[in-house]
């Protein structure tokens, strides 16, 4: 149980072109009007191309969903970075967040903490909130390290950032072990590294940060699990990847009180 506004993120990865897209975001837009949003903040991440899609649905029928990108250039100004997408163009889409340095992205893209931490800066330079992603692979927590390695990539990616810039910083723990494959971590195990997160913000900056950035907890999250997450008090809501591309289900979790 958290006394900040729980969110509840979806991210579609490289899944649904922009008629599903379209479709799924009207099925959620739908289901959640039976909601009092004032109780969840609910969140997609399609693909950057079908971004404008989902935008001119959410505003035409202002169904209450926010939307970010899965990923931001480090580059601010506009010039020479083939396939790169800027921050101000995601704004201009009307983007609340960025997904920044999802264990995908470190894997097959080689993101390391200098490129998480310039993305996360160069999200907060337009306006955008990073939603910067950390986690252990399974050698990791096999070996006892999970809570060393997970801060060390949030020491890493919150280089140089004030307190109030990191206010405006969620954080995502996601195990990558628990990524798509069913397995997903113990509430308690979710409360260990969320609680190490917290308390890091508190030693990096002060309580007021700790007490104010949202800490989230990603890999195989679906209705059936969402509740006994969230009972935990550093969980404050949910990264969900495929459990997020069925309305009905996200819709489930994101109405899990
Ligand atoms: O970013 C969400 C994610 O990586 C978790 O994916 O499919 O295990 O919910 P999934």
């Amino acid at each position: 149980m958290t006394t900040r506004t729980p969110l509840m993120a979806g991210n579609w990865k490289m899944n649904l072109d922009w008629k599903q897209g379209l479709s799924l975001v009207e099925d959620l837009g739908d289901a959640l009007k039976a909601f009092d949003m004032s109780k969840v903040q609910v969140a997609v991440f399609p693909p950057a191309v079908n971004i404008r899609t989902v935008q001119t649905a959410i505003e035409a029928n202002r169904y209450p969903i926010a939307y970010g990108a899965q990923d931001i250039s480090e580059h601010v100004e506009f010039g020479a970075y083939t396939g790169e997408i800027a921050g101000s163009m995601l704004t201009a889409l009307g983007c609340t967040f960025a997904l920044v340095g999802h264990s995908e992205r470190r894997q097959y893209h080689g993101e390391d903490e200098k490129v998480t931490n310039a993305k996360v800066k160069a999200a907060l330079e337009v306006g955008l909130s990073p939603i910067l992603c950390v986690g252990e692979p399974l050698e990791v927590r096999k070996a006892g390290e999970q809570v060393a390695h997970t801060l060390a990539q949030v020491d890493g990616g919150l280089e140089g950032l004030s307190a109030d810039d990191v206010k405006n910083v969620v954080i995502a723990y996601e195990p990558v072990w628990a990524i798509g494959t069913g397995e997903v971590a113990t509430p308690d195990d979710a409360q260990e590294v969320c609680a190490a997160i917290r308390a890091r913000l508190a030693e990096l900056y002060d309580e007021s940060v700790a007490e104010t950035v949202r800490v989230l907890y990603g890999g195989s999250v679906k209705s059936a699990n969402v509740a006994e997450l969230m009972e935990k008090p550093d969980v404050d809501g949910a990264l969900v990847g495929g459990a997020s591309l069925k309305a009905d289900e996200f819709s489930k979790i994101a109405g899990y009180q």
